[in-house]
Order: C-alpha cells, then sequence, then structure tokens
C-alpha cells in the first residue's frame, strides 16, 4: 500500500521533472509530503456508494424524477439530461454535496425538498451508478458534510 503511494506520488513529482532528482536521494520527507497528498479526498471513481443503495435509489428516481427526468435520465420535453455528457459538463470539479443539495432544494420540480436526505442521498447513488462511476464496500452516508469531501471527476 505505502510502496503504491509513494509511486503514485513519485508520477505526480514526475509531472513537475523532479522525480529523477528524488529517485536519487532517496525517500526523503518530500516524499512523504507528495504520498500524503494523494491520499486525499476520495472522487466518484473510489466505489463511493454499493450497488444495493443504486437499486434503491432507482426506486426513487422512477417515482418521483422519471416522469420529466425520463426512463434513461436522458431527460425529455419536460428536463435536462442527468446521465452522460449532460450530466459530466456540468458536475464534474463539483462535490457530491453540491450535487445533493442541489437536488434537495429544487427536486422533484413538483415538490422539493419532499423526500428523505436517505432518499435523496440514495437517487444521488443510482445517478452516479447510472453515470458508470463503480461501487463499492460502503455506501454513500446521507450526511451532505461527507458528501461534500466526495468530488464529482470524469468515469475512468
Ligand atoms: C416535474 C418535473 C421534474 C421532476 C419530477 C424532477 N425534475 Fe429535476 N429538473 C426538472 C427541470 C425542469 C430541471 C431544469 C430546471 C432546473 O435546473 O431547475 C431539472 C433539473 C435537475 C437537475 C440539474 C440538471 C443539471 O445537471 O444541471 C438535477 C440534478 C435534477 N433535476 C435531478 C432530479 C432528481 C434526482 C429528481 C427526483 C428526485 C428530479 N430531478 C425530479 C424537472 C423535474
Amino acid at each position: 500500500m505505502m510502496q503504491r503511494l509513494l509511486t503514485v506520488g513519485c508520477v505526480g513529482v514526475a509531472l513537475v521533472g523532479l522525480c529523477a532528482g528524488m529517485s536519487m536521494t532517496g525517500a526523503g520527507p518530500s516524499v512523504e509530503v507528495e504520498a500524503s497528498s494523494v491520499m486525499q479526498d476520495p472522487t466518484t471513481n473510489d466505489g463511493v456508494f454499493t450497488s444495493a443503495q443504486a437499486r434503491r435509489g432507482r426506486r426513487v428516481y422512477n417515482r418521483d424524477c422519471a416522469s420529466c427526468h425520463g426512463g434513461e435520465l436522458r431527460g425529455g420535453e419536460m428536463a435536462p439530461g442527468i446521465a452522460g455528457s449532460d450530466f459530466i459538463v456540468f458536475w464534474v470539479d463539483l462535490s457530491v454535496g453540491a450535487l445533493f443539495e442541489r437536488i434537495k432544494v429544487s427536486m422533484p420540480e413538483d415538490g422539493p425538498g419532499r423526500l428523505s436526505d436517505e432518499e435523496y442521498t440514495d437517487v444521488v447513488a443510482y445517478m452516479l451508478d447510472q453515470n458508470e462511476f463503480p461501487s463499492g464496500e460502503a455506501e454513500l452516508p446521507a450526511d451532505k458534510a461527507e458528501l461534500d469531501k466526495i468530488m464529482i471527476v470524469a468515469a475512468e
């Protein structure tokens, strides 16, 4: 694990052209700093929701969102698409917490805030699933502060 992180850190440093110098001087404190910076906030590529949660979210989506956003999240006459390029263009580099909050304060458009935090969180998990992000071992927490730490990135 540590070995891998150090390697990743070195690759990051290589981008600014310092990697060779660093491997000559050996693993010094500056490598430690680089290694800890790659351990920062998780992204949507890190398996931040479970497949069971996404399935629960699909039920919420079909009940409360699909009438406007369409069965495939591709949008329709009533609403924009919330999967694929429509989603990525808008949401990359924003946090999952921002997405959660946006949905909570404005959706469903015919009754914003009507769902529980758990339901909003599950629907976010479903959206991530539909945007081809990987599921993992732990559920997305229904907690805005925690969700703020997870960044939306382009799917790998
Ligand atoms: C009554 C129709 C309607 C329903 C139901 C509805 N939406 Fe929307 N939604 C819209 C419209 C119209 C917009 C565009 C206007 C706006 O941004 O507020 C929108 C915008 C959005 C956006 C922002 C799009 C973007 O990426 O910029 C998201 C995300 C979203 N909806 C998610 C949801 C979710 C999740 C649900 C179910 C909990 C839902 N919506 C239910 C009509 C609806």
